[in-house]
């Protein structure tokens, strides 16, 4: 039988769902049965529109579900969806708090469908090349990455900018820089967070985060990002002297090693729908998870003040110049701004997270 597969939350990020919705469907692999927005989105001939998700489940049961709605609505959705037995491709970040991650895998396992989490660069044959590259490896993993958001990424939706519905630089957009650096450094237990973020206009979150966690171990990753840069930085994993460029699947792994795209990346819709072991389940989201959480719990971010920043040459909102040197300087170092010459940085709050991950290990086991 061919799955029917139904989408919530069409529009925005949605967009790139239906293209794979379509493609596996020109391909025989399923059917779109469904597509579900609070807002009116582009029609898809000969697809039902409904604009709230129960009215999809009851109407169509379709054996899967996309969810693509904001990170603070997934969980409601996901659990109606497991509980009108779909399976679920639930995009990143897949909860906001680790009590939601419990709750989540708690119906996933009643349910016995299964919860594959929007984390695509998992898929990537480079990333299985750096993790068997590096097993073993003590040293620290870095991630640095350089993006360019205009003020009107933020005036998209109401969500957008604002830390109590789940943005930010590291636990929305960059998020796969950290999903992929814990994977990298295979079993890591973070037991500290040191984080320093920061924003360059007026929104309530942060556009440039720099985090280092130490692990129980010792190991350290530390991970800088800013979407407020003029020259862009795709993504960079790194550990010793090995380099993954997650976005784009090109691999360095030696100093003097040309980069190389390794080809071969596995959707996660078809490794969902074929019933292989899932590349992005969501128990593999929580170390993950207890570290967003952890970002987004902490305190406003610190504002750089006006006179650092510059126009950007294409307008849209303001850049602060220099800081793609800055997050690779940060990822070289494992030195947070603070603790090196810059004159705007203020000092990291500090979290120990293994007490987060006792309290929830032990609400877990009351489940
Ligand atoms: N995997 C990736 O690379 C990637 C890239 C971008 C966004 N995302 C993720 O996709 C999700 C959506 O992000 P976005 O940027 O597209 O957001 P968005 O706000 O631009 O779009 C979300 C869509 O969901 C709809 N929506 C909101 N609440 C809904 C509800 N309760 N029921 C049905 N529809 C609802 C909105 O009307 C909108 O069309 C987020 O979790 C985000 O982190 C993932």
């Amino acid at each position: 039988m061919i799955p029917r597969v139904a989408l919530v939350g069409a529009g925005g990020h949605g967009i790139s769902h239906r293209r794979t919705l379509k493609d596996l469907e020109g391909r025989g692999v399923l059917k779109i049965a469904a597509f579900c927005d609070r807002n009116p989105v582009e029609p898809e001939p000969g697809v039902p529109f409904f604009d709230d998700h129960r009215d999809l489940l009851e109407a169509v049961r379709p054996e899967v579900v996309i969810i693509c709605t904001p990170p603070h609505t997934h969980l409601p959705i996901a659990l109606d969806c497991l509980a009108a037995g779909a399976d679920l491709l639930l995009e990143k970040p897949p909860v906001t708090t680790l009590d939601e991650h419990a709750r989540l895998a708690a119906a996933v396992r009643e349910s016995g469908r299964r919860c594959q989490v929007g984390f695509q660069a998992l898929g990537s044959a480079a990333l299985g090349r750096l993790c068997a590259a590096t097993a073993g490896s003590t040293e620290p993993v870095s991630a640095a990455g350089a993006w360019w958001r205009p003020d009107s990424y933020y005036r998209r939706a109401p969500w957008a900018g604002r830390q109590a519905t789940f943005d930010g630089a590291l636990v929305n957009p960059f998020a796969h820089a950290l999903m992929q650096a814990l994977v990298v450094a295979d079993g890591f237990e973070p037991v500290l967070m040191e984080l320093e973020r920061y924003r360059t206009r007026e929104i309530q979150t942060d556009d440039c985060t720099f985090l280092r966690l130490t692990g129980a171990d010792g190991r350290t990753i530390v991970v800088a990002v800013t979407l407020a840069s003029e020259v862009f930085v795709a993504g960079e994993i790194q550990v010793g002297e090995a380099v993954l460029e997650y976005p784009t699947d090109r691999l360095r792994l030696g100093a003097d090693a040309p980069f190389e795209e390794i080809p071969g990346r596995i959707g996660l819709l078809e490794n969902l729908l074929s019933g292989a072991a899932l590349i992005a389940p969501l128990e593999r989201t929580r170390t993950f998870t207890v570290v967003a959480e952890a970002i987004v719990a902490a305190p406003m971010p610190a504002t750089i003040p006006p006179g650092e920043l510059g126009p950007h040459p294409e307008g849209g909102g303001r850049i602060l110049p220099g800081v793609h040197e800055l997050v690779r300087q940060v990822a070289a170092t494992g030195l947070l701004p603070s603790e090196s010459d810059i004159t705007w940085a203020v000092a990291p709050h500090r979290v120990s997270l293994q007490q987060a991950k006792g309290v929830s290990d032990a609400q877990a086991e009351h489940r």
